[in-house]
């Protein structure tokens, strides 16, 4: 008896639904999302699933692609504190480039350091190219501390205090990833001439600047940054909207540290970058969220995600995609 009961419900909960659905036959075609995940995570953690459902739920249909080093979590989330960012980045062009989905372009979300590197894919490959970029609490100007480490997180310790060995040996240049984006303003300098990556996508260095690196970030439709107001994550939290230290004048006794911001810096006074470009035509869209480091709440990421990601392409042909559906 219950169990026929049971069976009713169902199949009456069945037919509403079906009633209930409004005829779509296919969801429309979508730009696709690559999402490029922080430190300390890895490409399908529970909390990048529940992110990316998420998305798919305010955007039916919605192809994503999350970046990955390595197919097993543990080493991707090591890749997150050790390697080779320069390599890392030819990898996920290669792995991007191999995504069928993705081969007319897409939009990127980077969390944290993942940011800076979807930006440093832009200026290098951008093949294919990237539509609008939302980076959330990224390092754009590199940093001047190292990131604390949650109490047992152990290959964050380790890395942590192989970099007291010297951020910019050639050593740390080559293995330790947030060396390669460690920004000292009391050593500029030295970060100038051996920084292997943030130095360079930065187009900081008179001698290598790469004008590739300009003409393909001005091609993007939209950059966001999103500063998160607490941060104390990131050291200064400004360099999520391209704010830095100003270097040290160690002639001089005053030793507060000031914030250079973005429209200050050379690297947008002089437009290295593309950045200049972005913003004169309004095209940079500076947005703060509350909270510390990565605090996503549904106030902060909702509304962007909602504005930036996830576009109904124009050529979107029903006939065609129902076609689709059939095979
Ligand atoms: C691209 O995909 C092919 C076929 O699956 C595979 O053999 C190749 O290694 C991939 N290349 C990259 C760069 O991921
Ligand atoms: C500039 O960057 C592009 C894109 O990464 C690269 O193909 C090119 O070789 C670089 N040019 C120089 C002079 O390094
Ligand atoms: C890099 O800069 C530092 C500080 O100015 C200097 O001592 C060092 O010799 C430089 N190294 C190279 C390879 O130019
Ligand atoms: C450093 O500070 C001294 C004293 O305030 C000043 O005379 C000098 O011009 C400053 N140098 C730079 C490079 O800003």
């Amino acid at each position: 008896m219950v169990h026929l009961f049971a069976l009713n419900t169902c199949l009456l909960s069945l037919v509403v639904y079906a009633l209930a659905t409004p005829v779509r036959l296919v969801d429309p075609p979508r730009r696709p999302l690559v999402i490029w995940h922080g430190l300390g995570d890895s490409y399908a953690s529970p909390g990048m699933l529940e992110f990316m459902q998420l998305i798919k739920d305010m955007h039916s249909g919605l192809f994503i692609h999350s970046v990955y080093l390595n197919e097993d979590l543990e080493e991707d989330q090591k890749a997150g504190f050790f390697g080779n960012v320069n390599e890392q980045l030819e990898t996920v062009a290669g792995q991007l480039a191999n995504v069928t989905e993705l081969s007319k372009g897409f939009d990127a979300i980077g969390f944290s350091q993942g940011g800076q590197f979807l930006r440093a894919y832009v200026e290098r490959y951008n093949t294919p190219p990237v539509n609008n970029l939302i980076t959330f609490g990224s390092q754009h100007m590199g940093v001047s501390d190292l990131p604390a480490c949650r109490r047992w997180d152990l290959v964050c310790q380790l890395a942590r205090r192989a970099a007291r060995g010297g951020v910019y040996t050639e050593w740390a240049q080559h293995n330790l990833v947030q060396a390669q984006y460690y920004r000292d303003p009391e050593q500029l300098e030295t970060y100038l001439n051996s920084s292997t990556f943030l130095a360079d996508v930065n187009n900081e260095v008179p001698e290598s600047h790469n004008g590739t690196y300009a003409d393909n970030l001005a091609t993007l439709n939209a950059l966001v940054l999103v500063l998160f107001a607490a941060d104390k994550t990131v050291v200064p939290k400004e360099s999520s909207w391209f704010g830095s230290y100003a270097p040290v004048n160690t002639s001089s006794a005053a030793d507060e540290k000031t914030i250079v911001p973005m429209r200050l810096q050379p690297l947008y006074t002089h437009d290295w970058i593309g950045l200049r470009t972005l913003d004169e035509s309004g095209r940079v869209v500076l947005e703060t969220c509350d909270g510390e480091h990565m605090q996503l709440t549904d106030e902060c990421w909702k509304p962007l995600v909602q504005r930036f990601v996830g576009e109904v392409l124009d050529d979107y042909v029903p006939g065609e995609a129902a076609l689709r559906v059939q095979d």
